[in-house]
């Protein structure tokens, strides 16, 4: 996140800077580290689709220094022709039209190198650091290296030991600070997609494990959401304005709602989902760091721990779902055939590589309550699901109404006066709105809700960074705030603990359905509609 950094011991900037400097046409205000960057999993999904995309976008936006070299390691044989051969189709399939010339960004894929080997493979390992001192020798990456993890993460832990065995892992090199500069080398990051772990206990594990071979402080556990720029926009929302802050909290909040709906299926990806389902898909590692941003408590620093540190307490203040009453508080539901954005679609158990009597779930809600003087009381709603009517993703604070009805003469009861709603959109159509009610013009007194509007798209011609543009800039300039601590990822786990229990049994009747294309099953209405409310169809 621009401008707000890693608490580390010195500042940025050493000699390596001027070499290393981005050659830009753009003024981003954003300045990462050269480094070589070490991708495990570089023939999967993600590096496809979404990482060799963030970097062309980035080396577009003259962020990426010039001192920076893309490093495969994997089991495939090949060599350092077909590796670039490889990543520029992926631009070629996944980026977005050029906004400058495409061979300035194509520079990005002027030196890659492959090393191949097996993740279990010391020899391997050996490989790999030899190459990183080969380039070191020769570019001016300042010996900083990043390891990011894209693999499947049943890996996870085997990479991490092997990085540990063969000293690439260089515990302690955390910053370009003095730790790292007197040791006479630059950092070393690791970079770990989500999920991480499973639940509780096998976070636990994995944060130990990690620990010892890495210092926390070297490492970057992704959630993508938390760097999509209206999600960024939601702390400087909530910290940079007055009026906000007197209103946000159990007097003057109804409930929030934290949606995350999307159109699309499972795709390819129907042996991943079926282990993971909806909770743990998107619930645990996004939407409830979300919930966090919300509810917590102004930090005392815009440093990295001290954001984090507020984001946990609201995690450990979480009312416990007592065991036995989980319907009260969660539904799950699964989507059968359906119309979605005008074209038939299959059911989840028809999709590839999904069984017949899947029990998977496909969409999720959850009521969150929080046990602290500003939330008692305060209902969180937060759902997602899979092939819903509309891909929508917003926070909606819904506030108390009027105390009485003072238009009752205009025929207006309590109940009939909209309730104001801020909304800010994470996606599409970015922006925030807040719902007030105004008089009809006219000569009676008549009411109508009207929206106080801001949207991103008419006020930039486009977002600035995608979300994984920003998370590679964040990890290279050592700022850790979008990223989840390991005790933050525990936390979630526990929270959603009870669930992830009781859903391991399917329901006595069966999994809830709801049609694709619909917003999810009838229970989840029931859950809302026990308090007296409804969900919001945005
Ligand atoms: C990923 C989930 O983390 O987030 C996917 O694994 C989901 O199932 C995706 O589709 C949604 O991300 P976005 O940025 O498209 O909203």
């Amino acid at each position: 996140m621009a401008g707000v950094r890693h608490e580390e011991p010195e500042p940025q900037g050493d000699a390596t800077r001027a070499e290393g400097a981005p050659l830009s046409p753009f003024d981003s205000g954003r300045n990462p580290d050269p480094c070589s960057l070490v991708i495990f999993g570089v023939t999967g999904d993600l590096t496809t689709r979404k990482l060799v995309p963030a970097l062309y976008d980035l080396a577009c936006h003259g962020v990426l220094p010039e001192a920076f070299t893309i490093v495969g390691y994997g089991r495939k044989p090949l060599d350092d022709g077909s590796f670039q051969a490889m990543l520029s189709q992926a631009i070629d399939d996944f980026s977005g039209p050029d906004a400058v010339d495409g061979s300035y960004c194509r520079r990005i894929l002027r030196a890659p190198r492959y090393v191949q080997g097996a993740f279990d493979d010391l020899d391997g390992f050996r490989k790999l650091a030899a190459t990183l001192d080969e380039i070191e020798s020769r570019a001016a990456t300042g010996g900083n290296r990043a390891f990011y993890l894209a693999t499947p993460p049943s890996l996870f832990g085997t990479i991490i030991g092997k990085l540990g065995e063969s000293e690439l892992a260089r515990r302690g090199a955390y910053a370009t600070g003095a730790p790292a500069r007197s040791a006479g080398q630059g950092w070393t990051r690791l970079v770990i997609e989500k999920p991480f772990g499973r639940d509780l206990q096998t976070a636990r594990d994995l944060n130990t494990f990690v620990d010892t071979v890495f210092d926390e402080r070297q490492v970057y556990r992704i959630d993508h959401y938390l760097a999509k720029e209206t999600v960024q926009n939601l702390i400087v929302f909530r910290f940079a304005n007055g009026i906000f802050e007197p209103i946000w909290n159990r007097r003057y909040v109804d409930h929030v709602q934290i949606t995350a709906a999307e159109t699309l299926g499972v795709e390819q990806r129907g042996p991943y989902y079926e282990e993971t389902g909806a909770l743990r898909d998107m619930i645990t590692p996004h939407l409830v760091q979300l919930f966090t941003l919300v509810a917590m408590e102004p930090p005392v620093t815009f440093g990295a721990d001290a954001v984090r540190d507020e984001k946990v307490k609201v995690l450990r203040a979480l009312h416990p779902i007592p065991p036995d009453q989980v319907d009260q508080y969660a539904v799950r539901g699964q989507y059968v055939e359906g119309i979605v954005d005008g074209q038939s679609v299959p059911a989840y158990r028809s999709e590839e590589e999904v069984s017949p009597t899947s029990q998977t779930e496909t969409y999720a809600a959850v009521k969150l309550l929080i046990d602290n003087w500003r939330w008692q009381g305060v209902p969180f709603y937060v759902r997602t699901g899979k092939r819903m009517a509309k891909r929508v993703s917003e926070i909606a604070i819904q506030f108390k109404r009027p105390p009485f009805a003072l238009f009752r003469a205009a025929g207006q009861s309590e109940t009939e006066i909209g309730p104001n709603v801020l909304v800010m959109r994470v996606q599409p159509d970015e922006g925030f709105s807040l719902s007030v009610e105004s008089k009809v013009p006219g000569q009676e007194i008549r009411l109508e809700t009207v929206e106080m509007e801001y949207a991103y798209g008419s006020a930039l011609n486009e977002l600035p960074f995608s979300a994984y543009e920003t998370v590679l800039v964040d990890m290279m300039e050592g700022d850790g705030t979008l990223f989840n601590r390991g005790d933050q990822v525990e936390e979630a786990w526990r929270a959603v603990g009870p669930l992830l229990e009781a859903w391991q049994t399917p329901p006595a009747h069966g999994i809830p359905i709801y049609e694709a294309g619909s917003w999810g099953p009838e229970a989840a209405d029931a859950l809302i509609a026990g308090d007296g409310r409804r969900w919001r169809q945005p």
